[in-house]
């Protein structure tokens, strides 16, 4: 079953095509990124108009890039939410054209969920059901997934997301946006145990919560206003980076233990990270646990990973039609 994807729920605009769920036959990805660099954050004005621009030739790229036609396209898949809402709205407008156009069914994808199933494109076999941890710039969640259709949320941020405590840290140690990236690669000169830094406590253990984290390296920053330099710089973010990962590590496992269940899947964009990963592993040795993570392309955001997903639910009988609207939670 060939399925077309379309991903425009931030700053990417992406089609793909999938093969029964599993194999990419195509993905192409554009991004405004460059565009937004210099406010410090995503605007969404500009990444609606940018995907406005740009989706048609997206779609052309992935449907010539596959070799197939437009006809050859058996279901029509797209990111319906949690996102920015003129984003969603654009890919979601294009999906109901091309579905009503081609008459060919169409299905809404939730963006969170689709960020686990990455790991599912790279030929890995995992059994359901598992523990799953989203880590992006809008999400950090952790889910009991019995199947692709019932998924139990189990804990998630009350403040910031993990990636947007990256961002914002990031902005306060003028390292520029994205700053998941910068934090990793300066951290790499930096040394993990020279500044204490605690993720805050939240009343369900298996919540988040990283404003706190991050007002304690602003505080830090500010009270040593002329005396942060190029070394402390890299000693706050490979501290900051290490109690950000250590909470989530520990969450994650105590999950599996009360879910008594010894198989993690991670995904969104912070778990390109490669502290990160080596982290998860080392737990994951220690736990005799078995841990998955996407190749870090589809970490980021991608429409193979809402095509892969859709396969797995529509094969289980859900179907959108043309009522499909976003849904912003
Ligand atoms: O999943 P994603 O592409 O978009 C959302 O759905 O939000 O994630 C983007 C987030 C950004 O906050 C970015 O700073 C973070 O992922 N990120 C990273 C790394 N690469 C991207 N965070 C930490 N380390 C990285 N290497
Ligand atoms: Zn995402």
């Amino acid at each position: 079953m060939i399925v077309l994807g379309l991903e425009t729920s931030c700053d990417e605009t992406s089609a793909a095509v999938v093969k029964n769920g599993k194999k990419i036959i195509s993905c192409a990805v554009a991004s405004s990124l460059e565009f937004h660099k210099k406010y410090g954050g995503v605007i969404p004005e500009i990444a609606s108009r940018a995907q406005l621009e740009t989706i048609t030739g997206i779609t052309d790229c992935a449907i010539r890039e596959a070799k197939i036609k437009l006809r050859d396209i058996n279901l029509i898949s797209v990111t319906s939410g949690p996102g920015l809402i003129g984003s969603l709205l654009v890919g979601i407008s294009f999906a109901k054209a091309l579905s009503l156009s081609l008459n060919k069914p169409l299905l809404g994808i939730n963006h969170v969920y689709s960020h686990f199933y990455a790991n599912f494109l790279s030929g890995e076999k995992i059994r359901l059901p598992f523990m799953a941890l989203v880590v992006s710039g809008g999400h950090t969640n952790l889910f009991f997934v019995r199947d692709f259709d019932k998924i139990e949320l189990l804990g998630q941020t009350q403040d910031d997301a993990c990636g947007e405590a990256f961002d914002k840290v990031a902005k306060i140690l003028n390292l520029g946006y994205p700053g998941g990236p910068a934090i990793e690669k300066i951290a790499l000169r930096g040394n993990p145990d020279k500044i204490k830094f605690n993720c805050s406590g939240t009343k369900n253990e298996l919540d988040f919560s990283f404003s706190g984290i991050k007002t304690a390296v602003l505080y830090y920053v500010r009270d040593r206003k002329t005396k942060v330099r190029r070394q402390d710089t890299a000693d706050l973010a490979a501290s900051f980076q290490e109690a950000v990962i250590d909470t989530l590590v520990r969450k994650a496992l105590l999950a599996c233990k009360l879910k008594k269940i010894n198989r993690l899947v991670i995904g969104g964009g912070v778990a390109a990270n490669s502290r990160l990963r080596g982290k998860f592993n080392q737990a994951a040795r220690k736990f005799n646990l078995n841990c998955y993570f996407p190749p870090s392309s589809l970490c980021m955001d991608n429409a193979a990973m809402i095509a892969g997903l859709a396969y797995q639910l529509f094969k289980k009988g859900h179907c959108s039609g043309l009522g499909l609207s976003a849904e912003l939670n």
